[in-house]
């Protein structure tokens, strides 16, 4: 048996880390956080992974938030010193260079909730459900859930989770704008697969200039956006990616144009 915090798999161009706590809905430890971080070191660093799916063991559970018991021995400052490397790994995940997507399997809950806004796509199936039930703790969300949720659901809708503790479906948040896709549960990793697929096909310096600017769009101010947009384009421009994938539109746009003029001929 794994006893891993987490478990890698290479799937294709998928890297597929799973968080391994399942007797405790994969609550975090700092073990499973760091685990994660050098999880997401590793597929980063290889060539070969293009596409990063992270999903929890077990039949019930993505994860079910930071590990309370571990949590109500902590003094002020070891809460501060949790809360900052807590959102230190989601901060590194929200701008790893790869696309990431949170293959939600269960109850993604708190840090649970918060990890999976912290990636770029969220895929869940049918028995999955999200909360910030921390309010209900008399506490609230620190792994960058208030920011986070704000910035993928917007002001309205994070207020909902954060001030109300209400645990909500996947059904339910489907208007809600962070998640991607419902997927029946036994299709769900074969859906993640799929997807991650169609995005592996591009070019990786292209995908990673496009998702450094999609993620300053929440931070600026619209002048600087378009200033920072405009840099990072000229700087892709010259990649050895973008002037193939330019050539090769060019290149069968003048072939389809020769054979048509072969056929009026
Ligand atoms: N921290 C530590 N342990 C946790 C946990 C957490 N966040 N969430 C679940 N567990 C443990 C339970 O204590 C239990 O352990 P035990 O079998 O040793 O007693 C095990 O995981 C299974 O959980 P259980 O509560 O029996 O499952 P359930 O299906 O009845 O309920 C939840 C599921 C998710 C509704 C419930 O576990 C829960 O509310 N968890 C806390 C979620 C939370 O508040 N997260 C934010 C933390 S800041």
């Amino acid at each position: 048996m794994n006893t891993s915090p987490v478990i890698a798999e290479q799937h294709g161009a998928l890297r597929l880390l799973t968080l391994n706590r399942a007797d405790k809905l994969n609550a975090f430890t700092p073990e499973m956080l760091a685990a994660l971080e050098a999880g997401l070191d590793d597929a980063l660093a290889d060539d070969a992974t293009r596409v990063i799916a992270i999903t929890g063991s077990g039949p019930k559970a993505f994860a079910a938030g930071n590990d309370i018991e571990r949590l109500v021995t902590l003094d002020s400052a070891g809460a501060y010193r949790d809360m900052v490397a807590g959102q230190r790994a989601l901060l590194r995940l929200h701008e790893s260079a790869k696309p990431t997507i949170a293959m939600v399997n269960g109850f993604a809950l708190g840090g649970g909730f918060e990890l999976a806004l912290a990636c770029d796509f969220v895929i869940a199936s049918t028995k999955a459900s999200f909360g910030f039930p921390e309010i209900t703790l008399n506490t609230m969300p620190g792994w960058g859930g208030t920011q986070l949720a704000v910035a993928k659901m917007g002001l309205a809708c994070a207020k909902r989770f954060v001030l109300s503790g209400r645990r909500h479906t996947a059904q339910e948040c489907a208007s809600f704008g962070f998640l991607h896709e419902i997927v029946e549960h036994d299709a769900l990793f074969d859906t993640v697969r799929e997807f991650a697929e169609t995005l592996a096909v591009y070019d990786p310096f292209a995908m990673e200039m496009a998702k450094r600017a999609l993620n300053r769009a929440n931070e600026m101010p619209l002048s600087a956006g378009l200033d920072f947009e405009a840099a990072q384009y000229a700087v892709n421009f010259t990649s050895e990616g973008a002037r193939a994938g330019l050539r090769q539109f060019m290149e069968k746009r003048l072939a389809r144009r020769a054979s048509t003029v072969t056929v009026t001929e």
